[in-house]
């Protein structure tokens, strides 16, 4: 990944590891619920969790497996995580730092990847998941969720900007095709797929990535002169003062290694 890139997700994750342990977007919901009972069905024995955030995929997984290696490449972020679980009682977890681009582990060394809520932060998916597919076993699968892109693309450019604005470490959400493309070309097969709706609650939402107020308002002037279309797609929810919330897509996909 670009140096560049790599000091933007390091600068915006450090300072807010603890606002992602505690986060209740990430502690849990459907897409958890869904992933968890996609890697249940597995019954895979070793999960690797990239861009592991606060660190509750891995705790989840934890429960229904031997053995999770907890990765992502902020290492304040690791270590909160690393509290989070020992907290938790979570004893069968390690931790490793570094960049999906460059998973340190060996070939098919993993039964199950999980990848939930990171990937719009990768500057190079295509190599994320060739890494992913090189380390999973034949037969082995990913489990992934991310922000789903938008179809129209003024919608897609107007909420590209709200999210770079609020975190500029954001560098894209891909489209279900654009999604299947990129695991077709890693070697990976899509078996099942599914879409959720998730409400962002603005203040935590803004608060999370520690916005200025000025940041904030200026961000919140943005949406209200955007294109009305472009707020009703997101569902925007306004009151004369204040932003509320909005509500995005995420796309969830479970991927097999032939
Ligand atoms: C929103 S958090 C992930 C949430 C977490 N997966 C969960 O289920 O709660 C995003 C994480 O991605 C990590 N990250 C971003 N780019 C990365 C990369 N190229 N390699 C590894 N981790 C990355 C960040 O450091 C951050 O901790």
């Amino acid at each position: 990944m670009s140096e560049a890139q790599t000091r933007r997700v390091q600068d915006q994750f450090g300072g807010s590891a603890a606002a992602y342990v505690t986060s209740p977007l990430h502690a849990a919901g459907e897409d958890l619920d869904r992933l968890l009972a996609w890697g249940a069905a597995r019954r895979g024995d070793r999960v690797l969790d990239v861009a592991t955030g606060g660190g509750h995929t891995a705790l989840a997984f934890a429960g229904i497996t031997r053995r999770v290696v907890a990765y992502d490449l902020t290492e304040p972020m690791l270590r909160a995580a690393r509290g989070h679980l020992q907290a938790r009682g979570a004893a069968n977890v390690g931790f490793v730092a570094g960049d999906a681009g460059a998973l340190p582990f060996r070939d098919g060394s993993f039964d199950v990847v999980t990848c939930r809520t990171a990937a719009h932060h990768f500057a190079d998916v295509g190599a994320a998941l060739r890494q992913i597919h090189r380390v999973l076993r034949p037969g082995g699968a990913l489990l992934l969720q991310d922000i789903l892109g938008h179809d129209d693309s003024e919608a897609s450019a107007f909420i590209l900007e709200v999210e770079k604005r609020r975190d500029p470490s954001h560098v894209r959400s891909y489209r279900t095709v654009e999604w299947k493309a990129f695991l077709r070309a890693s070697g990976l097969t899509v078996m099942e797929e599914f879409a959720i709706y998730k409400v962002r609650q603005w203040e935590e939402w803004t608060g999370r990535m520690r916005m200025t107020p000025e940041a904030r308002l200026a961000l919140e002037a943005f949406v209200r002169r955007a294109p009305e279309r472009c707020r009703a797609a997101f569902d925007f929810k306004l009151t004369a003062n204040a932003v509320l919330s909005f509500t995005d897509r995420q796309v969830l996909l479970r991927a097999d290694r032939d």
